[in-house]
């Protein structure tokens, strides 16, 4: 008798759209959007280098953080300088609520913790990146459109890279525990209000 096949999905299939209402209230506030941004791609930056240094152990983890935290600096300082050409100041992080509700969702044994929080970061990373594609696709400029565009593909691929971590970490028990997250992604983002920004 052979064994079943264990099944490993290769991106996050998120369970819901974003809602049609978002895009037209981001695209007439743009500039909070970019702000929000902003705040994104530090919190991005920051949580690659907090993986790093909380499981240095996972094959592979360091240096796919430290790329990781690069990458995400890098888009930081190009949406820092979008801020800087129109006039705009970053300002003080006054949080994400979709964020935030996904942190709470992280259980406490250091297992478990280790496989929700690169999951957790697996489905913002996707989330990310439809929303920066429908930004790509509403927007006029071509020059931003054409940045948007390019970081949708580049949040694709780190949505990736955090679901082969979670895979690694914890074969298995990895998809179902996804499928969870996915659900109650839905629920969270079902219960927010629309914002102009990026969650
Ligand atoms: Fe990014
Ligand atoms: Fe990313």
């Amino acid at each position: 008798m052979s064994a079943r096949p264990v099944r490993r999905s290769e991106q996050v299939a998120l369970r819901s759209r974003t809602d049609r209402r978002w895009l037209p209230g981001a695209l007439a506030q743009l500039d909070l959007v970019l702000v929000d941004h902003a705040h994104c791609e530090k919190k991005a930056a920051a949580n690659a280098l907090s993986l790093l240094q909380a499981y240095p152990e996972v094959p592979g983890l360091p240096a796919l953080m430290a790329r990781l935290a690069r990458e995400e600096s890098a888009h930081l300082a190009r949406v820092l300088q979008l801020l800087e050409a129109r006039g705009l100041t970053l300002g003080r992080d006054p949080g994400d609520p979709y964020a935030q509700g996904l942190q709470r969702l992280v259980r406490t044994p250091a297992p478990e913790r280790r496989l929700d929080r690169l999951l957790v970061a697996a489905i913002i990373e996707a989330r990310s990146c439809e929303r920066l594609a429908l930004l790509a696709d509403g927007l006029e400029d071509p020059a931003l459109r054409q940045f948007y565009d390019e970081l949708a593909r580049s949040e694709d691929g780190h949505q990736r890279l955090f679901l082969r971590l979670a895979e690694r970490v914890a074969p298995g028990a990895a998809q179902p525990r996804l499928d969870a997250l996915l659900e109650a992604e839905a629920q969270l983002l079902r219960s927010l209000p629309l914002r102009p920004a990026i969650h």
